[in-house]
């Protein structure tokens, strides 16, 4: 069983174009997919998941599309987030923040609050996420530390770049998902997913359901993880990347 999941929720757009509907009800669908996605982790006792709601580059579409996912973003906190804390889950943002509103920012800041102390299923939300961004900003705080004479350049290793990207206290993705039929990253978790497994569907993510998940666990299941070792050595040793994403 994977402790944490991480998915490219893709397809929105496509789901409604089948439907001749305009791009903003296929992101309506697929809000209701987020819950499904939540309510399967906290049933089989996942206890991190991280989902893909909107990336650096995503800006660039047009003003329509973007006005109509802030206004989605907006009513999905609004809807779900005192129901997520009823029911144990922490609820973080990962992302540039500061390119948000000030009404959405202060809904993320207000939902972490409340959420902060709940232990049963951390939820974070990429929004307005990017992995080399991510990892741009890491690089920075540490020049920051250099500069500052708190840190020396001989001591930067990529465990102490692994502390400062995004989820450095969670453990490192154990499962991919992207559903959508496309075969890449797009510029998602790219350091912390140096190790996890990747799985593919065609799967619209507004078409999402409990069997596209289950045959996910099943696949992870049958993954052999050897971390760059070779199958007998795992076999005979415990996992060796429990310890977070800055760890390979
Ligand atoms: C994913 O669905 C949601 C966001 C990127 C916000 P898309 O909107 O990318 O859907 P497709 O890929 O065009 O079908
Ligand atoms: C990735 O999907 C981002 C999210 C799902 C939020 P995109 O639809 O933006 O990715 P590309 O453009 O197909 O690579
Ligand atoms: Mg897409």
């Amino acid at each position: 069983m994977p402790r944490h999941v991480a998915i490219i929720m893709d397809g929105n757009g496509r789901w409604a174009a089948r439907r001749r509907r305009p791009r903003a009800i296929g992101h309506r669908a697929g809000a209701r997919a987020v819950n499904t996605c939540i309510d399967f982790c906290l049933d089989q006792g996942i206890e991190a998941l991280t989902l893909f709601a909107f990336s650096s580059e995503n800006w660039g579409r047009p003003e329509e599309e973007v006005g109509a996912l802030m206004k989605l973003f907006i009513a999905a906190l609004d809807r779900e987030v005192e129901e997520l804390h009823r029911r144990g889950v922490r609820v973080r943002f990962i992302g540039e923040r500061s390119r948000f509103s000030a009404d959405i920012r202060a809904r993320m800041q207000a939902a972490e609050a409340l959420t902060a102390g709940n232990g049963r299923l951390s939820l974070n939300i990429a929004a307005s996420y990017g992995g080399r961004q991510d990892i741009a900003a890491a690089a920075r705080s540490l020049a920051e530390d250099v500069a500052a004479g708190r840190l020396q350049p001989a001591q930067i290793d990529e465990a102490v770049l692994g502390t400062r990207v995004a989820l450095a206290d969670l453990p490192a993705p154990d499962l991919f998902i992207r559903t959508g039929g496309d075969y890449r990253i797009s510029n998602f978790l790219l350091w912390q997913l140096a190790y996890t497994e990747l799985w593919f569907t065609e799967t619209l993510w507004p078409e999402l359901d409990t069997a596209v998940l289950h045959e996910a666990l099943r696949a992870y299941a049958g993954r052999e993880r050897r971390f760059g070792l070779t199958g007998e050595q795992v076999a005979g040793r415990a996992r060796p990347d429990l310890q977070g994403s800055a760890t390979p």
